[in-house]
């Protein structure tokens, strides 16, 4: 469905705000065959214009609704990114669109939302929101978590790609999924969320950060004419890590590597050498922490490059960026 405008029948007068909510799946619009059942369900199964049906109260907003994927998010790719980069630069396009909602998986959101924040030149407010209940189940989560970021999507405050889950805003910079299973599953690490809904209004504890101060945004045309995108894999340092994944990947040209190493990014010798030998056969090596919290500081004479206070996921998607420019 492209473009369908869902009338709440609220007047006019109310309406200042017209969103485009870009529905992509995930479990916010995933089933299962009982409202009791919870592991074994399908994402993505609900349609944009069923979703926008269960919201609890009327939005502020006139909503244009497309359904650009129905995907369950471990599955997203770059070739998902980049037909949603380019429905999101479509719609942010158009002067009467005035923010962009955008329901997702929880378990890659917040690399959609680093992707999205690297090619959209937008103050626009683009809002991911996601739930952890099926939309099947007996309470589910995501009708409130979608509310919230349309009304995220709406206030003069808000710029640029966001996040909303459980009452909490976050930074596309900041977002990432912290638990496994609870309502409240997103966090932001020391930095803390931008915002919070309370009592259904929302209160800022920063201002958003601004997208073109923060890193070089790049041009989606670019990238969209890329034959494919970089490859860039992760590979995470443990106690006995040895270099052979390093090697492997090597062998299978992949142009990018992001070591996630223990606490400030520190490598087994064995990885550590792999790594060195992979830079000098032409791979670009970024090194980021498997650390929840807190940045890899940068040290004088690293061989490898800084990750910048990006976890490893993210700095993924910054390479691969890099890698195309
Ligand atoms: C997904 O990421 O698409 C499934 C899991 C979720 O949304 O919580």
């Amino acid at each position: 469905m492209l473009g369908a405008v869902q009338d709440f029948s609220l007047t006019m007068q109310h309406i200042r705000n017209t969103i485009g909510v870009l529905a992509t799946g995930g479990t916010i619009a995933g089933t299962a065959g009982s409202a009791a059942e919870e592991a074994d369900y399908w994402a993505g199964t609900v349609a944009v214009d069923q979703l926008v049906t269960t919201l609890p109260a009327p939005p502020p907003a006139l909503l244009v609704l497309e359904q650009v994927a129905q995907i369950d998010s471990k599955d997203a790719d770059g070739a998902f990114w980049l037909h949603l980069a380019a429905r999101c630069r479509h719609w942010l396009d158009q002067s009467e669109i005035t923010g962009l909602v955008i329901p997702h998986g929880t378990d890659t959101l917040e690399e959609t939302a680093y992707f999205l924040s690297r090619v959209l030149p937008t103050t626009k407010p683009v809002v991911l929101t996601c739930a952890m209940r099926l939309a099947s189940a007996h309470a589910p989560d995501g009708p409130r978590n979608l509310l919230d970021a349309i009304h995220l999507a709406t206030d003069p405050h808000a710029t640029g790609v966001l996040a909303v889950c459980a009452g909490d805003v976050h930074s596309a910079f900041n977002v990432q999924k912290v638990h496994t299973s609870r309502l409240n599953a997103f966090a932001s690490g020391d930095a803390g969320p931008l915002a919070q809904f309370s009592d259904r209004r929302l209160i800022w504890q920063r201002n958003c950060p601004s997208a073109l101060i923060q890193q070089p945004l790049f041009a989606l045309e670019k990238i969209a004419s890329a034959v494919q995108l970089p490859r860039v894999e992760i590979v995470m340092n443990h106690a006995g890590a040895t270099g052979l994944v390093v090697r492997a990947l090597v062998q299978t040209g992949v142009h990018g590597l992001v070591a996630a190493g223990t606490g400030n990014g520190t490598l087994s010798r064995a990885l550590e050498a792999a790594l060195i030998d992979a830079q000098a056969a032409g791979v670009r090596v970024m090194r980021a922490s498997r650390c929840a919290l807190g940045d890899v500081r940068p040290s004088a004479g690293d061989p490898f490059e800084p990750s910048l206070g990006l976890s490893a996921v993210k700095a993924r998607i910054a390479l691969m960026l890099d890698l195309l420019g």
